[in-house]
């Protein structure tokens, strides 16, 4: 029997109800996939927990997977049964032993690419590129602030800037987050829960500040963050981790000509030909270890909510992956 994760209202993990399905029947332009790998992120926090209300309830959460098409239905073409394939998806539903998926959102996965590598690192990888080619393309020589540097993302988006030629300055939680970012690309890193981060990179930064603050925390170092920044500085916002930002001003922005995005990959994946041109660069940037992403740690789907609370008690790394 199908099985899945089911929430039926916001709050805490145990909100997250392992439940049989229904066997799922693909319709025209659909998949049906048999899942063997979820990917976890903190999206599916902010979903589970109501941040975001974006999941109508009951629904199934989780935005990323690995499997195998079990059958297709009329009109796919390109794909059969046997295709091992991954995706992407804002409309949910990833958290599932099986499920229906339409056929243009999967995308082959090269041999050598684990299942649980893909299902755990396609959205991070999309996001690092969305965030390091689309929203401010980095050019050598700048300088990075990435909050949560060990992170998820934040590895790999450490990875990415250095490989780009920028001076990478990351922000951790602990000691031993700080050797992992480094080991990902960080020139230095400030534990931030434990020294001012904004005067600990004035000082690193001769009082100059840097070209690009990555924050994904959000409240605890948004202003922080502005402060930081250089003249003509860009501050992308792209997550919320320790809550949701207060608003700012106009004004705020003009002391010195700063720009704030606040981007979200799922708008940069509407276009399918964007989608794929970006799920084969990750898929490609994996194969060639230009990304490198954790090492997955595997955890059965029923336990979601242990993975939840792993996320949320800010020992996730990025690699958590849920096992049908
Ligand atoms: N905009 C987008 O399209 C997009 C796409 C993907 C991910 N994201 C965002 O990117 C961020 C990283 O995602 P991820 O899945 O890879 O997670 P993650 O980095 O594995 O976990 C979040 C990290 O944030 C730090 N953090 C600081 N304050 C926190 C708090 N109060 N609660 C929890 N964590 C806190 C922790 O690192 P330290 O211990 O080092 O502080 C924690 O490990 C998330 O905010 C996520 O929403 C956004």
């Amino acid at each position: 029997m199908p099985n899945a994760i089911v929430i039926r209202a916001y709050g805490d993990s145990d909100q997250l109800k392992f439940e049989d399905i229904a066997q799922p029947e693909p319709a025209e332009g659909e998949i049906l996939v048999r899942q063997t790998a979820v990917g976890v992120n903190y999206h599916d926090v902010y979903v589970r927990s109501g941040l975001y209300k974006t999941l109508d309830l009951p629904g199934i959460p989780g935005c990323e997977a690995v499997g195998v098409v079990e059958s297709v239905g009329e009109s796919v073409k390109g794909l059969k049964p046997g295709d091992r394939i991954a995706y992407v998806t804002g409309g949910y539903g990833a958290y599932a032993s099986h499920r229906t998926l339409a056929a243009t959102l999967a995308v082959p996965i090269p041999d050598d690419v684990s299942d649980e590598t893909a299902a755990s690192n396609l959205l991070r990888a999309m996001t690092v590129d969305m965030l390091t080619a689309y929203v401010h393309p980095i050019k050598p020589g700048i300088t990075v602030l990435v909050h949560a540097a060990a992170g998820g993302v934040g590895r790999m988006l450490c990875q990415s800037a250095a490989n780009m030629g920028a001076v990478v300055i990351g922000t951790v939680g602990t000691e031993a987050k700080a050797g992992i970012a480094k080991s990902n690309g960080c020139n230095h890193t400030i534990k931030y829960r434990e020294v001012d981060f904004v005067q600990s990179l004035a000082e690193l930064t001769d009082g100059t500040g840097v070209d690009i603050v990555y924050d994904s925390v959000g409240a605890d170092t948004f202003a922080g963050s502005i402060q930081s920044l250089a003249l003509c500085g860009h501050l992308v916002n792209f997550g919320q981790s320790s809550g949701a930002v207060d608003p700012i001003t106009m004004g705020t922005l003009a002391t010195k000509s700063l720009t704030v995005s606040r981007p979200i990959l799922f708008h940069y994946l509407q276009n399918s030909n964007q989608y794929r041109r970006m799920a084969q660069k990750a898929m490609h940037n994996f194969q060639s270890g230009v990304l490198s992403p954790a090492q997955a740690t595997p955890m059965a789907l029923a336990y979601a909510s242990q993975a939840h609370d792993t996320l949320e008690r800010m020992t996730g790394g990025g690699s958590l992956v849920l096992i049908p």
